[in-house]
């Protein structure tokens, strides 16, 4: 049914319950569907070239318009709460205060740094950004059909909308709920606009009053693209689900995760860097 299933770096726990889910979409239509991703570490690369790729906050954070002293506390930031982030053994009721406190304490520093809008544009072409191999595809397919993507994203909006501007994909399908900055009438960076989306709050409860999912209340068929547990709970705004595949990227501490992600994701994809498993299941339903 979806070559792409049989690759190495694809892992599911229940094969013919994945194999109902997809029928499902196919028989519902194009018509019904509507594609809900995460967009770091799941649009973009985790990795590149033997080393991390930069999440929309590190593009910011180990910019040229960050003084030393404050890459230097962004760093330490990242160090301290990261692992916290993806510890699997400390509940999300644990880790909602501190994921707050993460990305408080960083948008205060970004802040400070006096970052001008006119900067951005730059500061995303001199960096290391990268989106998963087959990015193009994937986004020309749901465009050409007409099939919304929302991407609901923790990072910086402003960041990832250029990404996407420069790689040319930024179609009118795409829609973007992030932490996007706030700028003064002379274009300089002051703060950033609620409400706060942070790992383990990307539910419901940041998108009150976008009315997004409630206009696209016939599109029940949905495919989740995520790499966190936090990602899980994307699509609780969307009105009446009928069917959903979720598909989890699991990029780090893959042993130690494994149990999880699969338990909650449909399929997990394990240190694939690629769209291919996506892009073959949409083959196969367009
Ligand atoms: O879940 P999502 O991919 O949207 O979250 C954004 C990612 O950005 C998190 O996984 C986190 O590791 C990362 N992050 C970062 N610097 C921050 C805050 C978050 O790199 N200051
Ligand atoms: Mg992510």
């Amino acid at each position: 049914m979806v070559p792409e299933l049989q690759k190495a770096t694809v892992r599911i726990r229940q094969p013919e319950r994945v194999r109902e889910i997809i029928q499902a979409l196919r028989e519902q239509g194009v018509a019904k569907l509507q594609v809900i991703s995460d967009f770091d570490m799941t649009l973009s690369r985790f990795g590149c070239n033997g080393r991390r790729c930069p999440t929309s906050h590190n593009i910011l954070d180990t910019s040229r318009v960050i003084s030393e002293d404050g890459k230097k506390k962004l760093k330490d930031l990242l160090h301290y709460y990261y692992p916290i982030e993806i510890d699997p053994n400390r509940t999300l009721e644990e880790k909602r205060p501190l994921m707050v406190e993460w990305w408080t304490k960083a948008h205060e520093l970004l802040v400070q740094q006096k970052i001008h809008k006119s900067d951005i544009a730059q500061i995303v072409r001199e960096s290391e950004a990268m989106l998963r191999d087959g990015f193009k595809e994937f986004f020309d397919q749901l465009h050409k059909n007409n099939i919304p993507l929302f991407i609901f994203s923790a990072g910086v909006g402003d960041i990832l909308e250029e990404i996407i501007r420069q790689a040319n994909v930024f179609y009118p399908n795409v829609n973007v709920v992030s932490n996007y900055m706030g700028f003064s009438d002379e274009g300089v960076l002051t703060h950033f606009k609620g409400p706060l989306i942070h790992t383990y709050n990307k539910n419901n409860t940041v998108l009150q009053g976008t009315g997004y999912f409630q206009q696209l209340s016939t599109r029940t068929s949905i495919i989740l693209l995520g790499d966190s547990m936090g990602d899980l709970t994307m699509a609780d705004g969307v009105p009446s689900v009928e069917n959903i595949l979720k598909i989890g990227f699991l990029n780090d501490k893959v042993e130690e995760r494994r149990k999880k992600y699969l338990d909650s994701y449909d399929i997990v994809l394990e240190s694939d860097e690629t769209l291919d498993v996506v892009n073959g299941i949409l083959r196969y339903l367009l």
